[in-house]
């Protein structure tokens, strides 16, 4: 791996947007107070930011509810919300170059991901959900008596959003997406450690021509609006992606209010590799597994479990793979790897590299961290690595990959179930019937045959057991947005 140098961007990018919005203003915080956001590749301050709290929640959902009840947006035709959303789609595509530099900037992410990867899929998700607003289609039942039954599928009403910082943009529009198609409006929290695009993103919103109140952005930390947006009596959906334990204080707090719920988790996800695999493919989607978006990413294959008797190549390969990645710059457009969003993220790291080199897993590469200034770790890898061990169990969230072997096929599908998450898995093996087999067995949403990380706006996406609750994406995700309704009526004369 290369070591990284100090980065600086070529220039710092414009900032046009630090306030938040509610009810189509930019505003500052009620109290006045702001937080900083900072870039991970140079620890210097980018911005202050305003830090909402309880009153300006209380402020977005009035806002919300407003817009939900009266104004335009329940008048709309369910068409015309649909063109609103490629319109911000299409704004989104001619200010790409723009969202992309800031995301990487408030990030760390490499610029060519911003551009290749995050920016494509924010607009093939807004354009796939503006395709859904006007087919949210009942059903006519055939209900026992003289009466014409049908059902009604409406908007759940105000959604409080709450998003994190691995996928900024991303997230907000796997969130907005569902929402805006079926007619709710939004109050959103975006994570603290990076604000600066979804306000950018919402401001193109705005000139989208979004009413008024439909689409608002509440930034700050999440004990604070993102708690007061859980308790808040008129938001009548939270959606969450994030940590695990804090679903599980987000649950609790909607105990009051039986918010619905919807979650996107965390993973340990098992790839395994079989002996019968393309080696090549398996090593090269294994690495990207791992180590993409510097390894902060929901669904990782951070259990990599291979076949023992192509071990000892596989390693070797990854190896070799691992100690060329180049990590550095992002605003290099050739570096692969950034530095991790934020200090408690790297701090969180490097303890587990510490806990596995205790616990006697073997570290082959990297293990340190990548550079004096900069939140940078370097791509790791730990063999020898055994099912009890800490960095076997837990969510890594870094660039630090285990690897572990197996014998046999019914060996590898009781260890890669053995786990309380559940978001993905995937297989490589060039036998059918073992890759079938082996997708009906894995308890996880998603999973993955001879590929890695294929996502699609069109494909569901969430987690069996603690690794979520509901599914984003694909048609699926509008359930999470939608009420049903019964209407009943009365045919006799
Ligand atoms: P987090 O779950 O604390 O933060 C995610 C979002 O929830 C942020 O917007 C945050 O402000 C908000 N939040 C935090 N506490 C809240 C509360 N009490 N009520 C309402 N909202 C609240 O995750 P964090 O601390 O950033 O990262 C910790 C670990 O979580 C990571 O190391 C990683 O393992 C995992 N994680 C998983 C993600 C995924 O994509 N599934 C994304 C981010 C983190
Ligand atoms: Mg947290």
């Amino acid at each position: 791996m290369t070591t990284a140098t100090a980065p600086v961007p070529a220039s710092a990018p414009k900032i046009s947007q630090t306030q938040m919005l509610i009810d189509g203003e930019w505003r500052d915080s009620l109290s006045g107070a702001t937080f900083a956001t900072i870039n991970p590749a140079t620890e210097q301050r980018i911005a202050e930011v305003a830090a909402g709290d309880a009153a300006d929640i209380d402020l977005a959902v009035a806002a919300a509810r407003k817009a939900f009840e009266s104004g335009d947006w329940p008048k709309m035709d369910a068409r015309d919300r649909g063109k609103l959303m490629n319109r911000l789609a299409d704004l989104i595509e001619q200010h790409l170059e723009e969202l992309a530099v800031l995301e990487t900037f408030d990030n760390g992410k490499p610029i060519t991901d911003s551009r290749t990867a995050d920016l494509p899929l924010v607009v093939d998700c807004l354009r796939y959900y503006a395709g859904w607003a006007d087919k949210l289609e009942g059903k006519t039942i055939p209900i026992r008596g003289n009466y014409f039954c049908y059902t009604r599928h409406e908007p759940v009403g105000v959604a409080g959003q709450i998003i994190p910082w691995n996928f900024p943009l991303l997230m907000a529009a796997w969130k907005w997406g569902p929402a805006l198609a079926t007619g709710c409006t939004v109050v959103m929290k975006p994570a603290e450690q990076t604000p600066l695009s979804v306000l950018r993103m919402a401001e193109l919103a705005m000139e989208a021509g979004y009413p008024k109140g439909v689409i608002n952005i509440v930034p700050g930390y999440g004990e604070t609006a993102g708690a007061a947006l859980v308790k808040h009596p008129n938001v009548d959906k939270i959606a969450f992606t994030g940590e695990y334990k804090t679903a599980q204080i987000i649950m609790r707090e909607a105990a009051d209010t039986l918010k619905r719920l919807t979650f996107e988790l965390g993973g340990k996800s098992p790839n395994i590799i079989f002996a019968d695999a393309d080696l090549d493919a398996a090593v090269e989607g294994a690495y990207i597994g791992l180590y993409l978006n510097q390894g902060q990413c929901c669904c990782a294959g951070s259990r990599l479990l291979v076949d023992e008797s192509i071990h000892d190549d596989f390693v070797e390969r990854m190896v070799a793979k691992a100690q060329q990645r180049k990590v550095g710059d992002p605003f290099d457009p050739s570096t692969e790897q950034g530095p991790q969003v934020d200090k408690t993220q790297f701090e969180k790291i490097m303890g587990y590299i510490d806990v596995g080199k205790k616990q006697g897993a073997k570290c082959l590469v990297g293990g340190d961290r990548a550079a004096d200034t900069g939140y940078f770790v370097q791509p790791t890898i730990f063999d020898g690595v055994t099912d009890e061990m800490d960095i076997a169990k837990d969510e890594i969230f870094g660039p630090v990959m285990q690897i572990m072997k197996f014998k046999d096929v019914d060996e590898v599908i009781e260890r890669g179930n053995n786990t309380f998450y559940g978001l993905a898995a995937a297989v490589w093996t060039k036998d059918v019937a073992k890759a079938h087999r082996l997708a009906a067995a894995l308890r996880a949403g998603t999973i993955w045959v001879n590929c890695y990380d294929v996502f699609d706006a069109a494909a569901p996406f969430g987690g069996f057991k603690m690794s979520g609750q509901g599914r984003e994406l694909g048609e699926y995700a509008l359930r999470n947005y939608t009420e049903i309704k019964t209407v009943t009526v009365n045919l006799e004369d």
